[in-house]
């Protein structure tokens, strides 16, 4: 029998626990499939004395995950950890310096210093593998780096975040509040630690960072990323959209343009019947346009010890069978600057909700500010007052605000921004406007 691959993990979370289970679930279908044997020999985490549901007596047990990175008696150190700096960072460090190949589910580490963890892990010639930081058990780092090796993107996009899509999923079936959903999130276990991470966009934007760097062979750059979360949506804006034939998703889209590549992260009007917009819950999914075919969407769970797990494993397995692919699809050194597009410069079309004082000329003066940015209009939808209530007002009083909603043809960023502001500035419309992007798909 070959000798077994030994596995270090550090980090015994949902996820970590999730794995031992499942490598021992597994063990005979792996060993099977691999041609050795998967065996985890030690784990590292705070504390010994914790319930994890699983038995932990047969492994060595470490305190300090840089030490456990540097054991000579493991051949994959499995870094479960979080968290852009340290331990995790120097835990990965040292595995790499060690000869040992390194799996990670650590999507901050990544977006942050991915590109030079690849060059050190290809210097050492070990694996560095990271299919759990993106999207769970959807095999989407290997779809990018192996399974499409032969294609190019022109553009990839997805729901990233189970918690941003549960909760706009329950504010549009349930007509509920954007906070009132959030805290179910948090209920059930979905949302981070801190929600804010989710629900401003950050956990997509590090996501979608590793994803255009597979797909584009650019360097990871979390930073070149347009951030913007679903805070400010409203159920009002799901019920608009769901009338214009839309559904609201938050998205992670990377996109080569005329003036570079895009990566951006925003609230997204995407048509109801296309495949991204029927993914509902906490699902995960995302899609990629690839000349000459039609495009793929992978869709499953993003979250969740076993999906987290399983995805693991498969790395795991990679090792096992003794195959290693630059980390990031092609070597460290020869990833791309990456030429950033500019957030003003996007172009594509534009929901817009107003809530016009009910006055004559309003319209006409709203229309004038959109024709000046040359912005062409595609619908226009204005409800009675009092059809859609708003605010402290009595809707049915004269001077109280109607929402008007504006689809806009394919403009540009800062035309649409400039337009909104001069709305602002006349004074016929109350608080501020709300602009969600349509994604064309
Ligand atoms: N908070 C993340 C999500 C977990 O909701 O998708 C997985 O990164």
């Amino acid at each position: 029998m070959v000798a077994p691959l030994k596995v270090g993990v550090a980090g015994l979370g949902t996820v970590g626990a999730a794995l031992v289970a499942l490598v021992a679930r597994q063990r005979a279908e792996l060993a099977a499939r691999c041609g050795r044997p998967i065996e985890i020999v030690a784990v590292c985490a705070r504390s010994k004395a914790k319930n994890r549901g699983v038995d932990l007596k047969k492994f060595s047990w470490f305190s300090d995950p840089v030490k456990l990175a540097r054991d000579p008696g493991i051949d994959v150190f499995v870094e479960l950890i979080g968290g852009a700096g340290d331990p995790a960072k120097s835990a990965v460090e040292a595995a790499l310096a060690a000869g040992k190949s390194v799996v990670t589910a650590n999507k901050a580490l990544l977006a942050r210093h991915g590109t030079s963890l690849a060059a050190r892990a290809e210097k050492h010639r070990v694996a560095l593998n990271f299919e759990a930081s993106v999207c769970g058990a959807i095999p989407i780092v290997k779809t990018l780096r192996q399974g499409l090796a032969g294609n190019s993107f022109s553009r990839i996009y997805g729901i990233l975040n189970g918690t941003c899509n549960y909760i706009l999923t329950r504010m549009e079936q349930e007509q509920l509040a954007f906070a009132a959903c959030l805290k179910d999130a948090q209920r059930l276990g979905y949302a981070e630690a801190n929600p804010a991470f989710d629900i401003e966009g950050h956990d997509t934007a590090q996501k979608l960072a590793i994803l255009a760097s597979l797909a584009f062979g650019t360097r990871v750059d979390q930073s070149a990323v347009y951030v913007e979360g679903i805070s400010s949506i409203a159920p009002a804006d799901l019920t608009a959209a769901d009338e214009l034939g839309y559904r609201v998703k938050l998205l992670g889209v990377a996109e080569k343009t005329a003036t570079g590549i895009e990566q951006r992260v925003h609230p997204t009007m995407v048509r109801k019947d296309s495949a991204i917009a029927r993914v509902m819950g906490v699902t995960n999914a995302v899609t990629l346009d690839t000349p000459g075919i039609d495009p793929i969407t992978l869709v499953g769970p993003g979250a969740g010890g076993m999906a987290t797990a399983s995805a693991v494993v498969s790395d795991l397995a990679d090792i096992a069978r003794g195959l290693r692919s630059p980390p990031f699809g092609r070597p460290a050194a020869a990833l791309a600057a990456g030429k950033k597009a500019p957030m003003q410069r996007h172009a594509g079309g534009y929901y817009i909700r107003l809530n016009a004082l009910d006055r004559p000329g309003t319209f006409a003066s709203i229309a004038r500010h959109l024709a000046k940015e040359k912005i062409s209009l595609e619908s226009i939808v204005q409800h009675r007052r009092g059809e859609r209530p708003h605010g402290g007002d009595d809707p049915k009083s004269p001077a109280a605000p109607a929402p008007v909603i504006l689809i806009t043809y394919a403009t540009t960023e800062d035309g649409v921004r400039r337009a909104l502001k001069a709305i602002q500035k006349t004074g016929l419309i109350a608080g501020k406007p709300q602009l969600i992007r349509i994604e064309k798909n």
